[in-house]
């Protein structure tokens, strides 16, 4: 842990990928933003009454979320709870974007689940039509944040 976190304080941009569980981002994820928050944050603020960072630059940040639900859902309501940890890495390393991926797989074979929620055939679909766009986007936004 210690050496991945040393690797973050130094990177010029940090990317972060989770999957949604039960409408959150993974307990790892949580766990691993807390660690690192943590190793940059002071309990300083400036004039301005904006916190100060131990990390003198600004390193750009992205989060990056996989889930199941279709995005017509509108999942979040409207109201984005995800943005807390999103709010502390601006404030502490640099502007946060987000990227949603809806419609995910999950299982590699519906059938063998317990399951009348999601169609194999549009999950499959949503794989080879979705999933490679938003694997571009992904790639664009790495590129463009640490560029
Ligand atoms: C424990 C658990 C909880 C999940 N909760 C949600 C959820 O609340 N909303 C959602 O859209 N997908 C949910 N998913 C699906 C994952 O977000 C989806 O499979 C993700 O894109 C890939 O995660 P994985 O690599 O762990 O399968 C859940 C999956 C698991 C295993």
């Amino acid at each position: 842990m210690k050496e991945i976190l040393k690797t973050c304080l130094n990177a010029d941009a940090i990317v972060l990928g989770t999957p949604i569980y039960y409408g959150s981002i993974s307990s790892y994820a949580q766990a691993f933003l807390e660690r690192l928050l943590f190793a940059a944050d002071t309990y300083l603020i400036d004039e301005d009454g904006n916190r100060v960072s131990k990390i003198k630059k600004e390193v750009k940040t992205a989060m990056i979320y996989t889930m199941n639900v279709p995005k017509e859902m509108d999942y979040f309501n409207g109201e984005d709870q995800l943005a807390i940890m999103r709010g502390y890495l601006s404030a502490i390393f640099g502007e946060c974007e987000a990227l949603y991926a809806y419609d995910t797989k999950q299982f590699k074979q519906y059938s063998a689940y317990v399951n009348n929620m999601f169609d194999a055939e549009h999950k499959e679909e949503s794989e080879k039509i979705q999933f490679p766009k938003d694997l571009e986007k992904a790639y664009k936004l790495g590129q463009r944040i640490s560029g």
